[in-house]
């Protein structure tokens, strides 16, 4: 029987593409560059499955005019709001994600920005690597400090409580909201907040954890940011959307946030322009999940729910 046909949009780690080339016939786009919706549609009719990242948009009109040979999207990302799901399910389309495999990576770089913005790193970066750092006193630089500070996360999945654990090294007095509470063995003494209303006021640290969705889309609007402490630090490597960049920008300007760390922005890649004069916004280009462990475990999870799925199994992280 002729071996599946899979196309690979995007460029996946060698480990992937190596055991991918192994098991199936794939049309691999070395370029890495983005494919548009007209390509996308065109290239469904000559393979049975595509292994897309969050940068290929599945969306309903996309859905519509797939060809019919497609049958599985295996996403190569945690995140789906790329793809139309009930589009895509109307279409008989199978699609997966990839949980679990990038908590860690994604967690680290939440911590990373956290510390980054609370601590001044860009501006004190900037200061020595151009040459300007000609002064030192003990009022020079300071920052906020992390270690004791009340963290609140938004989503409490996976990402979530990795970052909490983390934070807890920093004995950080953790505060989740999240749609349902978590049992105690996951809680270890965190705090749950039923509401964002709830959880804002007490965040000294704000991490965003949570799925981009049309209930969660602008969910830091300038009303919820004013409910955090004066000199807060808001944090985000979920989705830009979560955000109103305008309304973060703003509570930043008017110095009642006191920083940002953001790995995602509304527009990528490029980013939110608007914040590159303001040192106190720590920015990095959506890289929460590019470590060489996590991508080959991500491109071995895709290529698990695909092997399930040519096999006649439900692949694991059917969605
Ligand atoms: C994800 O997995 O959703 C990350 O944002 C990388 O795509």
């Amino acid at each position: 029987m002729a071996r599946p046909r899979l196309w690979f949009p995007r460029r996946l780690s060698n480990a992937a593409l190596e055991r991918a080339q192994r098991d199936y016939e794939c049309v691999i786009n070395w370029d890495d560059t983005e494919s548009s919706a007209e390509e996308i549609i065109a290239m469904s009719a000559s393979v049975d499955g595509i292994v897309p990242c969050h940068s290929e948009f599945f969306t309903a009109d996309v859905a519509e005019k797939l060809d019919s040979r497609l049958k599985i999207i295996a996403n190569h990302s945690v995140g789906v709001d790329h793809c139309d799901l009930p589009a895509l399910k109307a279409r008989g389309i199978v699609v997966t994600n990839t949980p679990d495999v990038l908590s860690d990576a994604t967690a680290e770089i939440a911590m990373l920005l956290m510390l980054g913005a609370a601590r001044r790193a860009i501006e004190g970066d900037q200061m020595v690597r151009g040459g300007a750092w000609d002064f030192w006193s003990p009022s020079f630089m300071v920052g906020k400090q992390v270690t004791g500070a009340r963290l609140g996360i938004i989503g409490m999945g996976r990402v979530g409580r990795v970052l909490a654990e983390r934070a807890r090294g920093f004995q950080m007095e953790i505060h989740y909201c999240n749609r349902k509470r978590l049992g105690p063995e996951e809680e270890k003494g965190a705090q749950f907040h039923d509401s964002p209303e709830s959880l804002l006021p007490v965040a000294d640290f704000l991490s965003l954890h949570c799925p981009a969705t049309p209930q969660t889309t602008g969910l830091m609007n300038s009303t919820r940011l004013s409910l955090l402490p004066k000199g807060a630090v808001v944090v985000n490597t979920a989705r830009g959307a979560l955000i109103d960049e305008s309304a973060l920008k703003a509570a930043i300007e008017s110095g009642h946030v006191a920083a940002a760390g953001l790995d995602c922005f509304l527009s990528e890649p490029g980013g939110n322009p608007d914040f590159a004069g303001l040192p106190q916004v720590f920015m990095l280009p959506h890289i929460g999940s590019a470590t060489v462990e996590t991508r080959d475990a991500m491109g071995f999870r895709a290529l698990d729910n695909v092997d399930a799925f040519f096999s006649g199994r439900t692949p694991k992280d059917l969605l």
